[in-house]
């Protein structure tokens, strides 16, 4: 066995974000600091709290709350801007994961300079950390919190291509479930979807490792049982405790293990309609392991314990109470039932090429073929009606 493990975030699980966020500021010794967030949660009023707990705890803030979701190298470059014109010594980013992932793509060219293109697709050499960043997830779902990952959109080519390098891992993460309560079931289930599904890929996959294959468990165990409490009843502060920790812990095992199959199809898939990624996830997931389980070894085992089920259920028994269990929280299992018209043999065979050639699918279990991943896209299409 040979494993290399590397996770430098401080995690502050639970306790409320008026005490914890001055806390982990104060450890960076600055006290100039940009808020990143989104317009959503300024509506809420979030973002004016975040506000004032920055100001009362003596700290010049300003504020970037235009993060836009899918977003795009032109939210980096405003997040910049507005980081510049603050001369801001640490960000702290408070939303989702593409609130997350464009403050830390902000804070990699503040330390770093060029453009984002530069290290998207040029391969420029991050050679130094990000500006000191303290992420406070509002979304039990990307785990971006914990990972030295940014996923950003190509404004030009509408591209996504992550970039990754332990530079970025945030500073601290600061998990405060009560922020997470007023996330709406669709929303709440697609990125719950999304955690157990960094979570499976993360256990079953090539690069996992006793530590990642506890956390996964972990994070499979919560969000099974915790999801649908937190989708039906989102006030629900235990079941939202569950999901935030869990979605951390599938965080912290993808980010040092890698993700598979389900992650790779749902990429061009995403792209090609414009679909929200955690409900992709969801979507493919019984798909994925449809295709895995028979090449799981004693990894079906540990699956199955964690899911709560007898190891001698059959495979595809086993991918229907998966396929049950998203549709009890609103997943779709198809594209028909999205409204999507069947894609054609081309689209079909064009996702096929791109999901086979996706970075993490050398990780996953079973090697796939562009025509296994064709085949999939196919199902997951759903037939024709007749
Ligand atoms: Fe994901």
């Amino acid at each position: 066995m040979e494993f290399t493990l590397y996770s430098p975030v401080k995690l502050i699980f639970g306790r409320p974000v008026a005490q914890a966020l001055p806390e982990a500021l104060a450890e960076l010794g600055v006290r100039r600091v940009l808020l990143v967030s989104d317009a959503g949660l300024e509506k809420t009023g979030l973002v004016d709290q975040a506000r004032g707990i920055l100001s009362a705890a003596g700290y010049v803030v300003q504020t970037f709350a235009e993060v836009r979701s899918n977003p795009t190298t032109q939210d980096v470059e405003r997040a910049l801007k507005a980081a510049e014109s603050a001369g801001a010594e640490a960000l702290v980013a408070l939303g989702g994961g593409s609130v997350i992932d464009v403050a830390k793509a902000a804070g990699l060219l503040m330390a770093n300079g060029g453009r984002y293109r530069d290290y998207q697709w040029d391969g420029r050499p991050i050679t130094r950390p990000i500006t000191p960043l303290i992420a406070i997830p509002t979304t039990a779902g990307t785990g971006s919190e914990m990972t030295r990952t940014t996923v950003i959109e190509d404004e030009e080519t509408r591209f996504k291509k992550g970039v990754v390098s332990p530079y970025l891992y945030p500073r601290a993460a600061v998990l405060d479930p009560a922020l997470t309560t007023s996330l709406p079931p669709r929303l709440t289930a697609a990125v719950g979807a999304d955690v157990l599904g960094h979570a499976v890929e993360a256990y079953v996959g090539r690069r996992a490792n006793p530590i990642t294959d506890a956390l996964a468990i972990m994070a499979i165990q919560r969000a099974w049982r915790y999801l649908p409490r937190a989708v039906h009843e989102g006030h629900d502060l235990e079941a939202r405790s569950e999901m935030l920790l869990a979605s951390a812990l599938a965080g912290w095992a993808f980010d040092q293990s890698g993700l598979g199959i389900v992650h790779a199809l749902a990429g061009p898939l995403a792209a090609r309609y414009g679909l929200h990624h955690g409900l992709c996830i969801g979507l493919l997931l019984p798909y994925g392991l449809a295709f895995n389980l028979s090449a799981l070894g004693e990894k079906r085992a540990g699956l199955l314990d964690a899911l709560g089920l007898p190891q001698e259920m059959p495979d595809e028994q086993v991918v229907e109470l998966m396929r049950g269990w998203l549709a009890g929280l609103g997943i779709p299992s198809t594209l028909r039932e999205l409204d999507i018209p069947s894609p054609t043999a081309e689209e079909l065979h064009a996702m096929g090429e791109e999901a086979s050639r996706m970075a993490m699918m050398p990780n996953n279990p079973r090697p796939a073929s562009p025509e296994d991943c064709r085949h999939i896209l196919e199902q997951a299409a759903g037939a024709p009606a007749s």
